[in-house]
């Protein structure tokens, strides 16, 4: 049975979220766009509409549902160039998908070009009625969700090649930069006494945040939308398009206290409320906060984070020993800002990857961009290793990045910062940070080829996706084409609708 249709309108709009107003791209005229919540189980039917009409920026679009599997539903990733062509101005695209594998804290954006950077961003939670595991975060509260970003004054055009350094951090959608006026900060208001999930979402185009609440430790229980067992930390890393489920007791006398999240640019800081939100009890008055920050006792540690299932990573337990063993080798192409995956810029197809599957296409040979489609036989168990490159002698490279796989969550068999495998009990999460080269960092993960189609993998951080940081994963193509031509064929003919109607 299908659920009824929701639009969701891209639109361009002038907004000034910290104080400064510039055109932007939205989902549903909002910034965040509106959170779109559904229970397990549901069935999605989300037809994105584009009203664009700003020259200064890209009039196409698409959307893309970060996190969620889309099983047997590849056509519906919303990844343009990938899985379908942009939307074109004025036409539409109906992502219909069934979420029933998965819940917890998700978020969508915009997956072309670096557009998501000009606003078009907002959060998606699966709520499960029937979660095995509410009882051990029993909270009175769980609507809260944190969505933390980075903002720029420019139009994303302006800043394709560099340098990428946002005006301001929002946090839901509100923040303050330097020298501007004291803007609204959001405010999360909460009751002495209680206990509350906050639901944390990385919506960042570059920076990675630290994420902190004046005098408050935090418990995390889930990391991109895979409960983990209750671990106690007073700040969190939140690299782009990660996300955390936190459980705070507000436990402290009644007053106002600061949420603070920190990007890693050195131009950012907490002067006059600029990267913060205010935590405020009932009771407490109407101002900004006066707390101090620190002393962080309570380190974040990745590699203290452990699946509430107890699954453990597929394939034999030692480094390469996978059925399929890949590496990646981050790149920068001397003087032109392009990013290079084992030598190759990812550029755009002019027919997306799952259209060139659709037609025939099955080796990498076949497939285009050329040197970017790594092809993937059904159901064996692959491992990814990528080093950090954090520097090159030639220059900065904007690390440390955060990579993404569309189609699955994988599980972190070596995490940044800690040179040792963990095949018992690794993290289990769909965006990952490679760390620094400092540290000789080689994040290396694991996943099963169980969901045929071509998934994009890329740096989450949207300037470097915009240069070319990406591959794509083509997963069991052939069942690909035969799943696509069963499961979705009316759905084939909007994949390109819009460039079949000019
Ligand atoms: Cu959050 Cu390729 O996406």
């Amino acid at each position: 049975v299908l659920g009824p249709v929701t639009d969701l309108e891209v639109v361009n709009k002038v907004i000034a979220p910290d104080g400064y107003s510039r055109s932007t791209v939205l989902a549903g005229g909002t910034f965040p766009g509106p959170l779109i919540a559904a229970q397990k189980g549901d069935q999605f039917r989300i037809n994105v509409i584009n009203r664009l009409n700003d020259t200064s920026m890209n009039t196409t679009t698409s959307i893309h549902w970060h996190g969620i599997f889309q099983h047997q539903s590849n056509w519906a990733d919303g990844t343009a160039f990938v899985t379908q062509c942009p939307i074109q101005p004025n036409g539409s695209f109906l992502h219909s998908f069934v979420v029933n594998e998965q819940a917890g804290t998700f978020w969508y954006h915009s997956h072309l070009s670096a557009q998501y950077c000009d606003g078009l961003r907002g959060p998606l939670v699966i709520y499960d009625p029937n979660d095995p595991y509410a009882h051990m975060y029993d909270v009175d509260d769980e609507s809260t969700v944190i969505v933390l970003s980075d903002w720029y004054h420019p139009l994303s055009p302006q800043l394709y090649t560099g340098p990428f350094n946002p005006d301001s951090t929002l946090i839901n959608g509100l923040g303050r930069y330097p020298n501007g006026t004291a803007s609204p900060l959001a405010v999360v208001n909460v009751t002495q006494g209680k206990r509350y999930r906050f639901r944390i979402v990385g919506a960042s185009c570059d920076p990675w945040f630290n994420f902190t609440i004046d005098g408050h430790p935090m418990t995390i229980i889930e990391a991109d939308g895979n409960l983990v067992e209750p671990v106690v930390v007073d700040s969190i890393p939140v690299y782009a398009g990660q996300r955390y489920s936190v459980v705070i007791t507000a436990n402290q006398s009644v007053g106002n206290y600061w949420i603070r999240a920190l990007s890693n640019h050195p131009n950012q800081t907490f002067e006059g409320g600029q990267s913060s939100a205010i935590f405020r009890y009932e009771g407490a008055p109407d101002q900004d906060p006066t707390t101090q920050h620190g002393p962080y006792i309570l380190p974040f540690d990745e590699s203290a984070l452990h699946p509430i299932h107890k699954a453990g990573a597929p394939g034999i337990p030692q480094p390469g020993k996978a059925d399929i063993n890949i590496n990646l080798i981050p790149g920068l192409r001397g003087g032109q800002a392009q990013y290079t995956i084992n030598n190759v810029s990812f550029v755009d197809p002019s027919l997306p990857v799952l259209l060139q599957i659709l037609s025939g296409a099955v080796h990498p040979s076949q497939l285009l961009p050329n040197g970017s489609v790594y092809v993937l036989p059904f159901n064996k168990t692959v491992e990814i290793s990528m080093p950090a490159t954090d520097l090159t002698p030639g220059g900065a490279l904007g690390g440390p990045h955060a990579m993404h796989l569309h189609g699955h969550a994988f599980d972190v068999i070596r995490v940044a910062g800690n040179g040792s495998y963990n095949f018992v009990n690794p993290v289990r999460r769909d965006t990952v940070s490679l760390g620094l080269q400092a540290t000789n960092d080689n994040v290396t993960i694991r996943f099963v080829t169980d969901n045929p189609g071509p998934w994009f993998f890329h740096c989450h951080n949207d300037w470097h996706l915009h240069n070319g940081f990406a591959v794509v994963m083509a997963e069991a193509p052939s069942e690909a084409a035969i799943q696509e031509s069963k499961l979705a064929p009316t759905a084939w003919w909007q994949l390109c609708n819009a460039t079949q109607h000019n």
